[in-house]
């Protein structure tokens, strides 16, 4: 693939390694390792997430250029509100921050947000903020940005199940492709490709339905450091794999 004029010497060489006909679709992130970045340096936790909010820009410039059409970045999980209280709310308002800051960004590039998770439990400013970006990025096309927040792959199956019985679903009407118009995905391909940095080998309540045959990748870097080199090497990987789906593979 031809790199992007702005390309360093090493991201070019990576970038014409890239098969551009075998570009993932959907890819998700588990975005892990913000604290530990920030504890390597002598930093405060709340740095490690700063750091790790620039880390989601470029992530977002490498997709658009991959040709990538939806990434997914789980950001705050059902389970998160157990940390400490001041961290809880650093978040929140860094999300806030980092929304208010990207609009314009996002506007400029095309770029469409949407949200998955539920947004009851969130701070009305954060709200408030998501509401205005999602309206001002509806009609862009050219990558989706899509955040997971109080998002938990259970919540979001149990979610479902209450919704379909409340329509009144019968069963023998319920079938996988209905089930999924129900999740909070209903717009959205299942991954092709799931990352997870930090070291951690496990999938923290992320996207446990749409996971079922994406291609899984872990890696040790952290995520604020997490750059386009990484990014490359991640799609890189998937691209070796062969997909199967239970098939043969033609063997
Ligand atoms: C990921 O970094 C960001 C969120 C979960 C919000 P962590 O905060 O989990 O960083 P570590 O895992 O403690 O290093
Ligand atoms: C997963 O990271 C959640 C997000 C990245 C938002 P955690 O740091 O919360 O996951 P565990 O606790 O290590 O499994
Ligand atoms: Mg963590």
């Amino acid at each position: 693939m031809k790199p992007p004029a702005n390309a360093t010497e090493k991201e070019r060489l990576l970038w014409l390694e890239i098969d551009e006909n075998k570009i993932p679709e959907h890819v998700a992130i588990i975005m892990d390792g913000n604290g530990r970045w920030a504890k390597k340096r002598g930093l405060s936790r709340i740095k490690g997430h700063k750091a790790g909010a620039k880390a989601i820009e470029n992530a977002l410039d490498s997709a658009l250029h991959l040709g990538v059409k939806v990434i997914t970045v789980y950001a705050f999980s059902t389970e998160n509100w157990i940390r400490p209280e001041y961290e809880v709310s650093v978040l929140m308002t860094l999300l806030f921050q980092f929304l208010k800051l990207q609009k314009k960004k996002l506007m400029d590039k095309d770029i469409k947000l949407s949200i998955i998770g539920d947004r009851s439990k969130l701070p009305l400013f954060v709200n408030r903020e998501i509401d205005r970006v999602l309206d001002e990025t509806r009609e862009n096309k050219s990558l989706i940005f899509n955040i997971a927040l109080n998002y938990g792959g259970r919540a979001d199956i149990l979610n479902a199940v209450k919704n379909l019985i409340e329509a009144g679903i019968k069963p023998d009407d319920l079938n996988e492709k209905l089930f999924s118009s129900y999740l909070y995905t209903k717009d959205l391909p299942d991954p092709d490709l799931l990352i997870r940095t930090s070291g951690e080998i496990r999938v923290s309540n992320f996207l446990l339905w749409q996971i079922a045959y994406s291609e899984l990748y872990f890696t040790d870097i952290l995520w604020p450091d997490f750059d386009t080199i990484e990014m490359l090497k991640a799609i890189l990987e998937y691209q070796k794999r062969e997909r199967r789906f239970g098939g043969t593979g033609g063997i």
